[in-house]
């Protein structure tokens, strides 16, 4: 594909794959949310769900990292609705940033207007512990590259978007007083994002705190970047899995990030409904179902 054509290509695949889901909820809900690591059982919190397996979207490659589902997964909290993404692209999987952001562009042509973002993240600072929940204030992308890189279509967003704010002021203040309720403090923290998938030296997070980074993970920050210059309001909640590479004695395994995800689902789902609920709230609501796919629960 030529070059000066790439970005208005994505702009039709999303809205293609947009189309389907639109076929299945003509008036798609204003609030998402992507599942992190050791998170898509998250999807179950919801009700009335309606499972589309990425499978079934055009444009859609397919997740190949363990501990992520692949489905667009509509859901309600009492009558408030969202779409959830139970799996996500990334970097080290081989996939360009245009590949990894493609979901989020899905989501602009759906109209959506609040993201929420979830990740499994490696604690750098020395008071984070496994199990804490802390709310991004801001990132450092060090993936290497930017997914706004290549020719920019206007009609998704300006050439130079302004990433004073990633993280939503608003929204971090809603989820803390939302935690607060559910007796959390939620933290603020810097969120270092890096390609892996070879998790860090100790000497590099050493180098990651000396910059200013509290956590670390390998995903979040594209995405958050397109959906800023999507005009979308983004929040971004990391769960603490471990204790990033020398921050303690012991080494960093996947199976423990999952297994710490899925320990601490209960509490991340309760602030995650709690979101939506108020974020679903301020905007008009959606209808119901048509077309080929089951509703359940
Ligand atoms: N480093 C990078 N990504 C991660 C980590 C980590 O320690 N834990 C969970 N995701």
């Amino acid at each position: 594909m030529k070059s000066s054509t790439k970005r208005e290509g994505v702009a039709a695949r999303a809205d293609e794959a947009a189309a389907v889901l639109r076929s299945v909820h003509p008036e798609p809900p204003a609030v998402a949310v992507v599942l992190g690591s050791g998170m898509g059982s998250l999807v179950d919190r919801f009700t009335n769900q309606t499972v589309i397996p990425y499978a079934k979207l055009p444009h859609f490659p397919t997740p190949t990292v363990e501990g992520h589902a692949g489905n667009v997964v509509f859901g309600s909290v009492e009558a408030a609705r969202a779409i959830l993404f139970q799996g996500r692209f990334h970097y080290y999987e081989g996939h360009d940033l245009e590949t990894v952001t493609f979901p989020i562009r899905v989501l602009q042509s759906l109209g959506v207007r609040s993201l929420i973002l979830t990740a499994a993240t490696g604690g750098i600072r020395p008071d984070l512990r496994p199990g804490n929940i802390v709310s991004l204030s801001d990132h450092i992308n060090l993936i290497g590259s930017n997914p706004l890189r290549g020719l920019n279509d206007p009609r998704l967003g300006e050439r130079f978007p302004d990433m004073t704010e990633v993280y939503s002021k608003r929204l971090r203040t809603l989820a803390r007083a939302e935690a607060k309720r559910l007796g959390l403090d939620l933290i603020a923290a810097v969120y270092a994002c890096l390609p892996g998938p070879s998790y860090e030296t100790p000497a590099e997070i050493k180098m990651l705190r000396a910059l200013g980074a509290d956590v670390v993970g390998m995903s979040t920050a594209p995405e958050a970047i397109v959906a800023r210059h999507a005009g979308m309001e983004v929040l971004g909640l990391a769960l603490v899995t471990n204790a990033a590479a020398g921050v303690k004695e012991t080494p960093v395994r996947h199976e423990d990030v999952l297994e710490a995800g899925l320990r601490s689902t209960p509490i991340v789902g309760k602030l995650i409904r709690r979101m939506v609920l108020r974020l679903a709230g301020e905007s008009p609501g959606d209808t119901g179902l048509t077309g080929e796919f089951a509703t359940t629960g």
